[in-house]
């Protein structure tokens, strides 16, 4: 579990931290036991809902106790609204949930505060790889104790693009197959790695280049694009403007891949 020392230290920061790492500690537990279900015959279905409630309880009381007048959005409990309806977390308690059922070592917990309507800090945990992503606005994004910045590549043929693919009754306005075809063609690489949570956060450490979605929810979104933005990259929705929280749909990169990414998608 986290040892190393965080490079940032500030209220939300350090709310944001407990909440994570004691919601992890549940998750390292229940994934052990995921893997050792995983091959019985009923499965790990019920369990990993199980696991997820357990782990969004442990979020919620953590956040509540630190800040007891916030606003919350959270995946399974809903929206409630708090005295101060100016200031909301918004949670997922595990994301990369269909990884977590397979056993698949590949998700995440992930915090963000909105402020306003603005995501103003954000925290996403990988227990696993035992990876801390975060940033708060103004203050720079961090991994563990490093500095993160988005990728410094130039050319869109070395590119390594990140992707979340489109659910069956995803209705939108973009034809994904088609896109996929252009960005498979003109990049190095396509990655679908089944964390959008942890996508976002890989285009904060340039190991992707770029990512795109085409239905996210905002707890989705949320702590990511506060954590590429303060790693030095953009984040907007598939038509370029700034409002994906409400589109759902986003685009994140480094600025020229961002750019040249667009125009594929748009
Ligand atoms: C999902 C993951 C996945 C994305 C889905 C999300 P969940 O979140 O982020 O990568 O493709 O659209 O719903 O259900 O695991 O929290
Ligand atoms: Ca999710
Ligand atoms: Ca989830």
């Amino acid at each position: 579990m986290f040892d190393s020392k965080l490079a940032l230290s500030t209220p939300t920061i350090n709310a944001m931290y407990t909440a994570c790492t004691r919601a992890a500690r549940g998750i390292v537990r229940d994934f052990g036991e995921v893997e050792h279900l995983q091959v019985s015959r009923k499965g790990p279905g019920d369990f990993v809902s199980k696991a997820d409630m357990k782990s969004e309880q442990i979020i919620i009381d953590t956040l509540q106790k630190a800040t007891p007048t916030y606003s919350m959005l959270v995946e399974e409990s809903g929206a409630f609204v708090g005295r101060e309806p100016d200031y909301r977390w918004i949670v997922d308690p595990l994301d990369g949930t269909t990884n977590f059922i397979n056993a698949i070592p590949h998700f995440s917990i992930s915090i963000g505060l909105e402020h306003k309507g603005e995501i103003i800090a954000g925290m996403v945990y990988d227990p696993i790889k035992d990876e801390l992503f975060y940033a708060e606005k103004g203050k720079g994004a961090f991994l563990n104790e490093k500095r993160l910045r988005v990728s410094a590549k130039a050319n869109f043929d070395d590119a390594v693009i990140g992707v979340t693919f489109p659910r069956r009754d995803d209705n939108n306005d973009f034809d994904f197959y088609k896109t996929l075809k252009e960005v498979e063609a003109h990049t190095a690489a396509v990655r679908r790695m089944g964390s959008a949570v942890l996508d976002l956060c890989y285009v904060a450490a340039g190991r992707y280049e770029a990512y795109w979605s085409h239905a996210l929810s905002p707890w989705d979104m949320a702590a990511g694009s506060i954590i590429v933005k303060e790693a030095g990259g953009v984040v907007t929705d598939l038509k370029g403007k700034d409002t994906f929280m409400s589109t759902a749909h986003i685009i994140a990169g480094s600025e020229s891949m961002h750019k040249k990414l667009l125009k594929l998608v748009k």
